[in-house]
């Protein structure tokens, strides 16, 4: 296997030229702007079989399984003349979908080697695949770079990869050992290991609280602390061990679940990256465009759930009010207030999908 030495966009170094909005439509299926016609098309799944003929068919990609796929594309339906960002590039999974459907993909992930094994994979599509280095926050800038000034539909499949995560030098999990880093950009110049090795014991105490929602916070914080005095902590199974001396056992998780997320979560700056990129969506979503959101923890669906329904109410009150006023952040429909989860048979298949939930919201 040939990885290609860095064929993709950088923005902190490259100026992007210019990709080409594709113009025709030959399907001439368009997204409808109003609500009725958006329930109609979530409607004609069933008419309509060849869009979702080759789900199956990609499915078992072994650097990560595209979660709740069906869902995604009946939502975003990324026929020819559709242009799409794809902000979580991963494994190139859902990417696949949307070229294979006829869209043409704008792919970003900001860690390098799953752009070399998406770019590598997606070779194939040509012109329709451009594979982007950078992180999603910068949505913005990233398609500036590129020329582009509005899309069809934006999609964020957040955390990691199966791949980032099994990976023991990529030190994400607390299954293997590998060294304490889980950065997902790895020139950043801030690890895990800075982290806990770093930041005094109210901060570290705050985030496993807040990102990990981990009951046992201050206790976790003090053993760290405690331990680092003696010797630093470098790998990800002496981090592990110490949380599994404090944190009592609950039945089917490791016991430092939740402390490897929120570092994870702190590291890489997640939270701030998700509220970042979804306010920019506005501005960047023709009407009737879709933004989709894949979410794993309670977290980052908080985020997800809030922006959506405060963006989408086109009136808001307030008690002092004698009426409703119009809500000036009014800017998406929402197929439905309720996030999608993957049935049992996708849970069974793939068990990292069951902490999935997926929002979709469309531009009015
Ligand atoms: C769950 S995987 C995506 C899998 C992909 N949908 C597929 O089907 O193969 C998440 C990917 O997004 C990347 N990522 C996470 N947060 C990011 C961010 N803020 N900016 C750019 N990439 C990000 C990670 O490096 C990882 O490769």
């Amino acid at each position: 296997m040939i990885i290609p030495i860095k064929p993709w966009l950088d923005l902190a170094t490259e100026s992007g030229g210019s990709f080409e909005r594709p113009t025709s439509s030959r399907s001439g299926l368009v997204l409808a702007s109003n609500w009725e016609s958006w329930e109609w098309n979530l409607g004609v799944r069933d008419a309509r079989p060849g869009l979702y003929e080759n789900v199956a068919a990609h499915r078992m990609d072994f650097y990560h399984e595209p979660i709740l796929a069906e869902e995604i594309l009946e939502a975003m339906r990324p026929l020819e003349g559709k242009q799409i960002f794809d902000g979580t590039l991963g494994g190139g999974g859902h990417s696949e979908l949307f070229l294979r459907h006829g869209a043409h993909v704008i792919g970003c992930d900001q860690d390098d080697e799953a752009l070399a094994h998406a770019t590598e994979r997606l070779g194939g599509f040509g012109d329709a695949f451009l594979p982007v280095r950078g992180n999603f926050r910068d949505i913005d800038a990233l398609l500036a770079n590129l020329g582009i000034g509005q899309i069809d539909g934006i999609l964020l499949d957040l955390g990691v990869s199966s791949r980032q995560l099994d990976n023991a030098a990529r030190g994400f999990s607390f299954r293997e050992d590998g060294p304490l880093d889980m950065r997902m950009d790895r020139s950043a110049p801030f690890s895990a290991r800075d982290l806990v090795n770093g930041w005094d014991e109210a901060e570290l105490a705050r985030i496993f609280r807040e990102y990990g929602e981990e009951r046992h916070a201050a206790r976790v914080a003090r053993t760290i602390a405690k331990a680092r005095e003696a010797e630093s902590i470098e790998t990800t199974s002496a981090l592990a061990d110490l949380v599994a001396g404090v944190v009592p056992k609950t039945s089917g998780r490791h016991p430092a679940t939740r402390v490897f997320q929120a570092i994870r979560i702190a590291v890489n700056g997640e939270l701030e990256a998700l509220e970042t990129a979804l306010e920019k969506s506005v501005d960047l979503l023709v009407p009737g465009g879709v933004l989709a959101i894949l979410s794993f923890h309670s977290l980052e669906d908080r985020i997800v759930k809030r922006f959506m329904h405060r963006r989408s109410n086109p009136f808001v009150d307030r008690p002092e009010w004698t009426e409703p006023r119009p809500n000036p952040d009014f800017a998406f429909y929402l197929p439905s207030r309720r996030a999608i989860a993957p049935g049992p048979d996708e849970c069974d298949r793939n068990p990292r999908s069951r902490s999935a939930k997926l929002r979709i919201a469309k531009r009015a």
